[in-house]
């Protein structure tokens, strides 16, 4: 531990990583030890840390941030709120949740009309799981073995996608998973479309043997994110409906990433036609803020609520979150961010399919919008996972001065540009992302 009269003597981030290692736990996602940059500030897609290095930010923080960093409308509402009120009851109405909810609405697609405000991600999951299960009476639920819906008890159980984010907490008994349709590397060894989602039916073969009563709920991304940029292919997610409601079950639409125009439509169901019998959003939904809703029918709502369902937590709807995610909805509208997306996202694609085509270790380039992301492999023609790339590219880029996750135990590099990132900001991080490619191909050669 560093001394307060050494401070003047030591760079600042030195001083801090000694605070945190005497006082910050450290099992928090991604990150297991103690080691810099430690981030000070933020504006639009970059982030500055304690030196006053700048980092461009294509994680856009936690994903939360995809609006840009400290978007002035945001700055905006946090300010009236801190002037009108910051927290309220959640047993009464607030005027901005009231605003919230019916705005809200006008962005969904019908019947999907009545939404709950929580904080997290996971809360949102969490609630959705708690009405189906209190909708159909049934227990049991299911997800795809690739997907990520947060780390409370409830939706650890669900969460496949990172194994260390699932094994050892005793969360499971009542959940069960599904293939995903990852068809890089398709789980039964076929081709999409000629394999008709033939993982589906397998997988509710599977399911239904499984169970040891009705199943109340199917949850899934659209597109598997954490789990390694998974879209799901054309037909999976309508097929998958079905089946879920041949099962009297419901269909839970996790798209707290894939949400809020991030994929080039308000929200990625609306690609494929599905809508979903519950829908939660969170991430950028609060610009920034912590607020996450849950969204479903106005019979859905009546069914629970009639049954006594109750759910919240001391900070559900409070009004400085809800005036945050309107302003959010007013700047997705004013700034036409379902277009920003597939520009933002278009113009980054191409520079990672420019790269695939100069480095074999890009065995393949995946994604929608400003969600995108390549899988690094050993051998294109075995798709060898090359787990350790990942790590090493992502540290160089981010001494570098580009910051992005890395998935699938190190073999998906994913990029979550801000719809706020020009096009001199992605020439300059497919520079970096440049040099640290061909770095970990050379290593490989040289294996
Ligand atoms: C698809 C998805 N669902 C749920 C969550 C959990 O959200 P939170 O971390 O806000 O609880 C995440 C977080 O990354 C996510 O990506």
């Amino acid at each position: 531990m560093v001394s307060v009269a050494d401070t003047e003597t030591i760079r600042p981030e030195l001083e801090y990583l000694a605070t945190a290692a005497e006082y910050c736990f450290r099992g928090r996602v991604d990150k297991s030890g103690y080691s810099g940059p430690v981030i000070a500030r933020g504006r639009g897609s970059v982030v500055f840390d304690v030196e006053g290095r700048e980092y461009i930010d294509f994680n856009s923080g936690m994903m939360c941030a995809a609006l840009g960093h400290n978007h002035p409308r945001i700055v905006e509402a946090v300010r009236e709120s801190c002037e009108l009120i910051i927290h309220a009851s959640s047993s009464l109405y607030n005027t901005k949740e009231i605003e919230l909810a019916r705005r809200l609405a006008r962005v969904m697609e019908p019947p999907l009309k009545k939404s709950f405000f929580l904080t997290t991600g996971s809360d949102a999951n969490e609630a959705a799981l708690a009405a189906a299960r209190k909708y159909t009476g049934a227990a049991e639920v299911a997800s795809p073995h690739v997907g990520f819906h947060g780390l409370n008890d409830s939706t650890r159980a669900v969460t496949y996608g990172v194994p260390d984010w699932h094994k050892g907490y005793g969360t499971g008994q009542t959940a069960h998973a599904i293939f995903a349709p990852y068809c890089y590397r398709c789980p039964l060894g076929l081709t999409y479309p000629k394999c008709e989602i033939a993982c589906l039916d397998a997988s509710f073969e599977l399911l239904d043997a499984q169970t040891s009563g009705p199943l109340a709920a199917v949850i899934t991304e659209p597109m598997f994110s954490a789990g390694g940029v998974i879209p799901t292919p054309p037909g999976w997610l309508f097929k998958l409906r079905e089946a879920v409601h041949a099962r009297g079950a419901l269909l839970v639409l996790d798209e707290e990433q894939t949400g809020l125009a991030k994929t080039g439509s308000m929200w990625m169901h609306q690609q494929e036609g599905v809508t979903p019998d519950i829908l939660t959003t969170a991430k950028h939904f609060g610009g920034g803020m912590a607020i996450s809703a849950l969204v479903t029918t106005p019979e859905i709502e009546e069914g629970v609520v009639s049954r006594g369902f109750v759910f919240g937590h001391s900070n559900s709807s409070d009004p400085i979150a809800c005036n945050a995610a309107l302003a959010t909805l007013g700047v997705i509208e004013e700034e036409s961010l379902p277009d920003r997306a597939l520009d933002v996202g278009g113009y980054w694609r191409a520079h990672l399919e420019r790269l695939a085509s100069h480095y074999e270790i890009v065995g393949d380039v995946r994604g929608r919008g400003v969600i995108q992301g390549i899988e690094l492999v050993k051998d294109r023609t075995t798709r060898t996972a090359y787990y350790e790339a990942g790590p090493r590219i992502a540290r160089q880029c981010l001494t570098a001065g580009l910051i992005f996750s890395v998935r699938r135990g190190g073999s998906v590099l994913r990029f979550v540009p801000p719809f706020s990132t020009t096009h001199a900001q992605m020439d300059h991080a497919a520079e970096v992302l440049e040099l640290a490619l061909r770095d970990a191909q050379t290593a490989l050669v040289n294996e």
